[in-house]
């Protein structure tokens, strides 16, 4: 079988850049179960759709060709990869990701990402719903202000203007919302080993699953 390593986490926890880089480390495969969702969320805005239709969106969902390629991610073979990471996108993203029909379709693919020598999916229910059998999974936080940190940095990186105190607000509305959806809400599930990042550099976090990966 397979290996795989379930990284779950909040939004801006760094648990995309520490997941890519065990992937990296171990010479594994890695899924980004965010960008999924993102891409439903941009495929829904090429198409007009609304985002209160749940069966079109998981219509779309089913139809769309996705390619992760050249460090780009393409949508019916044209590049998304600006599109994928706007916040706009983001916030669509975490409605779509409300929706169980979406979540379905998505399972299915998210599996398909399985492949040897093996696989780090980073989400919110990578241990939890999609690969269960998951050999190692961890529950990545850290402090919302360490959090709005990270994003703020994020975000001046990307030349995208942001006072902090709107980040943490943004922050914690996102939280919330992932909290109290009714499926796949984010949370710390009994078998994930919890890991905060706050005081830990990115270094740190990998060298730390990989230890428990060797155990
Ligand atoms: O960067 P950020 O953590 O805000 O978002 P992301 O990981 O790119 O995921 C975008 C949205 O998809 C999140 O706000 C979640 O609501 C949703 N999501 C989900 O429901 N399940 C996953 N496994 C991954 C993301």
């Amino acid at each position: 079988p397979v290996p795989v390593i379930a990284i779950d986490g909040p939004s801006a926890s760094g648990k995309g850049t520490v997941a890519e880089r065990v992937a990296r480390e171990l010479g594994w495969h890695y899924l980004d179960s965010g960008a999924l969702y993102r891409l439903v969320a941009v495929a829904a805005a090429r198409a007009g759709l609304s985002l209160d239709d749940e069966g079109r969106l998981a219509e779309t969902c089913a139809a769309m060709t996705i390619e992760f390629r050249d460090g780009k991610a393409w949508l019916d073979g044209i590049d998304a990869s600006e599109d994928l990471r706007s916040e706009a996108t983001g916030i669509a993203a975490s409605k779509v990701a409300a929706y169980p029909r979406v979540r379905t379709v998505l399972l299915t693919r998210q599996r398909g990402f399985r492949r040897l020598p093996g696989l780090v999916a980073d989400g919110r229910d990578m241990g939890s719903v999609v690969f269960p059998e998951a050999r190692l999974k961890v529950f990545l936080t850290a402090a919302l202000p360490v959090r709005a940190e990270r994003r703020h940095k994020q975000l001046m990186e990307k030349g995208m203007y942001a006072k902090m105190p709107d980040v943490v607000e943004d922050l914690r509305r996102r939280d919330e919302r992932d909290a109290t959806r009714p499926v796949a809400p984010l949370r710390h599930y009994s078998d994930a080993l919890f890991l905060d990042t706050s005081g830990m550099t990115a270094d740190a976090a990998v060298a730390t699953i990989l230890g428990w990966w060797r155990e």
